[in-house]
């Protein structure tokens, strides 16, 4: 296949999640012919009220069709990508502190859900497009330079290595099958509706509570940070322009180190430095993510989203939606936390704040 605007039957998996939601609301809003059926488990961090701006537009959600069922699942999966132009994957576990303490989801998610995707593709009468969402974490840690797409995956957690199997899974359909697919490798994603399991939302809703914050480590790791919308908008770019077979970095270019990012947002928020708590680190933590975007950027995407305003914008966002992030910090929440960070927290130390001495 070339590229092409006509793909109007979209089928978008993982689409009440984070940034599948994004991507959902973002494409109705601006494609008045594109028809979209997301197929979503709903786990922990799945969430339909994600979805509510386009169900509350009756044009938008007359777009819409909601479909509750699992990747993994042949008989859910088969006749949905038989109707469909393109598949969008956005189904994943993604949180690697839960692929550390329980692998076996993300595996079958990331392997045998991709698998059964691509098994169905191949069957599709129409060849439909495959878009696999993956992420910068399967290059490993990056400690100097930019990786570009041709770098070695070298993937460290067991969300990474499953993420980087899905990947060569996929390469391999394109190359034994013939399927038209590519992949997007985006950066760490932050923004409105991200589960307050990660970094960003965990920090700004704990602020919120004045609850401590649990920074891993020295805290002087550094990821390259993606506003939500760009990273939607990049991966629709690939979808319509993105060449068979082609893997495509999404690169954020907002370096800064977790104390950096800390610092920031409790600025914003007015709170004190001394919520912050240093405690045991990630076991194989990553140190450093990095990119090279260039080619995407050769096909016309870059961020638009400068980290200080999108950092703000988030804020916002969830000063403005605290019963959202409530829910989602309720259910399994208590026993997540307590097994994640009791221990941690009970033998915490306070972070040296910024301008300390230690090299920010
Ligand atoms: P998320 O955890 O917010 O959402 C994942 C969604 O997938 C949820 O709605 C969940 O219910 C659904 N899901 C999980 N298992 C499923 C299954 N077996 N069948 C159907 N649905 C299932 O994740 P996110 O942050 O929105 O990430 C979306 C994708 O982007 C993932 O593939 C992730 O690896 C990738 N990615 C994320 C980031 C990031 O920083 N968040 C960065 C780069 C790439
Ligand atoms: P996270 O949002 O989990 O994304 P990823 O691990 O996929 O990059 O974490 C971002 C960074 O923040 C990472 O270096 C780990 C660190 N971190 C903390 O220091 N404390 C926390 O409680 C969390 C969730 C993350």
């Amino acid at each position: 296949m070339g590229s092409t605007d006509a793909l109007d039957r979209l089928l978008v998996t993982g689409g009440a999640g984070f940034i599948g939601s994004a991507y959902v609301r973002d494409v109705l809003g601006r494609r008045d012919g594109t028809r979209i059926t997301v197929l979503d488990k709903l786990t922990y961090a799945g969430n339909e009220a994600n979805l509510a701006p386009v169900r509350d537009d009756p044009e938008m959600a007359a777009r819409l069709t909601f479909v509750r069922g699992d990747i993994a699942d042949p008989n859910a999966v088969g006749p949905l990508v038989g109707r469909a132009d393109a598949i969008l994957n956005f189904a994943a576990e993604s949180h690697v502190d839960r692929s550390i303490l329980d692998p076996a989801a993300f595996l079958t998610t990331g392997v045998v859900g991709v698998h059964v995707l691509l098994e169905a593709c191949r069957s599709a009468p129409g060849q439909p497009r495959f878009l696999q969402v993956s992420t910068d974490e399967v290059y490993g840690s990056v400690d100097v330079g930019e990786a570009d797409e041709q770098a070695p995956l070298a993937p460290r957690s067991p969300y990474a290595a499953a993420k980087a199997a899905g990947e060569l899974l996929v390469r391999s359909y394109v190359i034994t099958h013939g399927i038209d697919a590519v992949v997007t490798r985006g950066s760490n994603t932050y923004g409105p509706y991200h589960h307050p399991e990660k970094l960003i939302p965990l920090f700004v809703t704990n602020a919120l509570d004045d609850r401590p914050l649990p920074l891993y480590g020295d805290g002087l790791q550094r990821r390259e940070w993606l506003y939500v919308s760009d990273h939607a908008a990049a991966i629709d770019l690939v979808l319509r322009h993105g060449m068979r077979g082609e893997t495509y970095n999404v690169a954020g270019a907002s370096e800064r180190t977790n104390r950096e990012v800390v610092s920031l947002l409790l600025e914003y928020l007015d709170k004190p430095w001394s919520l912050v708590k240093q405690v045991e680190d990630r076991p194989g933590h990553d140190r450093r993510y990095a990119m090279d975007g260039r080619k995407l950027a050769a096909l016309g995407w870059q961020p638009t989203m400068s980290f200080e305003k999108g950092l703000a914008a988030t804020i916002d966002w969830y000063r403005a939606n605290e019963a959202w992030w409530r829910a989602a910090r309720s259910g399994e929440w208590d026993d997540w936390y307590l097994r994640q960070y009791g221990q941690r927290l009970a033998t915490a130390t306070s972070a040296l704040p910024p301008g300390s001495g230690v090299v920010d």
